[in-house]
């Protein structure tokens, strides 16, 4: 039987055309970083409810672009540690470990994919800079305790948003609460902008960091007069407009993608609706002798639904992934990211001080967990049919 499902669907429409296609009949357009990509900034703020925002080309560069803020802020070069989870993207990982930080691994939970408190709470040292949470798959991984415990420690909260947009802790947007938060709008992602990302920040002074970093490190990207002008009275002997402070690279978006993000924010909270809708709908008629469902569905903004063997049996998990092929149900192994990070060949190093024993929840996921789309334009009677499908297998 073939369902053919795809991991997305739908995720530009006509509309999202329709407004480039007009930006590009205009007469002379700019298309480089302008006055769209500000606006979108400035709308996405509003609707993340932060003061501010950075567009970026990718998700990852805005992990990369805050893991090197922390570097230029951090006073005492012996916090070198930064706490990150096991099951996230590569680049949460990579920019740390670009930056020259220690990355210190915790295990997750299954009812939210996210950082295992108590282990967190285990490695919290006095070496430890910054937590990076990844909120994975839609769920809120954030507490009540662990934010109280970092605050106290004046340790620095950062949050991966990446695959969350729109979930809520306390009826507040993720993202709302770290020093920084990221979001990637890759094509599968809740809005895409074809490639694109976000930085936000409450903070004036890291916001200005964030558009230096953006864009070569360069003075005037920081649009704050008064610090312009004493950089250059500092280094006079550089041409003004040409000030790198920072050793860093461009990262910076376009008018066409902020063009797509302003046409898709508008949709935003209206699919984070039907997609939530969607996944309860599913879990609802998954078979749960087979399938793990007892997630926290508190303040979830999902865009994939998880699928968590019972059968931990790697015949079975083979039968499994023939039986998706064999329907054309398109599938990713290992969640967020492909599954624990502490396997892949460039943490070899890394590996070699962990004991994989202690990072049950990841492994498991690593091995029996998967993902399929949840799109805003799935009907009920195909969940059913794929349910129905999962559940015979
Ligand atoms: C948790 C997480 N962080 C970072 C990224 C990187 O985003 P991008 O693909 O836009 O670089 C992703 C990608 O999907 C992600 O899932």
């Amino acid at each position: 039987m073939k369902i053919n499902h795809r991991l997305m669907e739908n995720n530009f429409i006509k509309e999202d055309f329709d407004n480039t296609i007009n930006l590009l009949k205009k007469r002379n357009p700019i298309l480089t970083q302008s006055k769209y990509v500000e606006l979108f900034e400035k709308q996405w703020s509003k609707w993340l409810g932060v003061k501010y925002s950075t567009f970026v080309n990718s998700g990852s560069s805005a992990n990369f672009i805050t893991i090197s803020i922390l570097k230029y802020l951090n006073k005492n070069i012996k916090k070198n540690e930064i706490i990150v989870p096991t099951l996230t993207w590569v680049s949460d990982i990579n920019s740390v470990i670009l930056n020259n930080f220690k990355p210190i691994f915790v295990d997750i939970n299954l009812s939210n994919l996210s950082m295992n408190e108590e282990q967190v709470l285990k490695k919290i040292s006095n070496k430890t800079l910054a937590v990076f949470i990844t909120h994975a798959q839609g769920f809120n991984g954030l507490s009540e305790n662990l934010i109280n415990v970092l605050k106290k420690k004046n340790i620095h909260l950062i949050e991966d948003v990446c695959e969350s947009h729109g979930a809520t802790f306390k009826k507040k947007k993720l993202g709302s609460y770290g020093l920084i938060s990221n979001f990637s709008f890759y094509y599968a992602h809740h809005l895409s902008t074809i490639e694109g990302g976000m930085v936000c920040t409450n903070n004036k002074k890291i916001y200005e960091m964030t558009k230096m970093f953006r864009s070569h490190g360069m003075v005037r990207e920081a649009k704050n007069q008064k610090f312009e002008n004493l950089m250059i009275k500092k280094y006079n002997d550089i041409s003004p407009k040409f000030i790198f402070l920072y050793p860093t690279l461009n990262f910076r978006n376009n008018e066409i993608g902020a063009t797509i993000g302003l046409s898709q924010l508008k949709r935003l909270n209206i699919n984070n609706t039907k997609r939530n809708e969607n996944f309860l709908y599913f879990l609802k008629n998954l078979d749960k002798n087979k399938y793990f469902v007892n997630y926290n569905l508190n303040g979830i903004s999902n865009y994939a639904f998880p699928i968590i063997l019972k059968n931990r049996n790697i015949n079975h998990r083979n039968y499994f992934e023939y039986k998706l092929k064999k329907a054309n149900i398109e599938f990713r192994r290992g969640n967020a990211g492909g599954g624990n990070q502490l396997r892949q060949p460039y943490l070899k190093k890394y590996l070699k001080k962990e004991n994989l024993r202690s990072f049950p929840n990841v492994e498991y996921i690593h091995n029996y967990g998967y993902y399929i789309g949840n799109y805003p334009n799935l009907k009920k009677n195909k969940i059913i049919k794929i349910t129905k499908y999962l559940n015979s297998i």
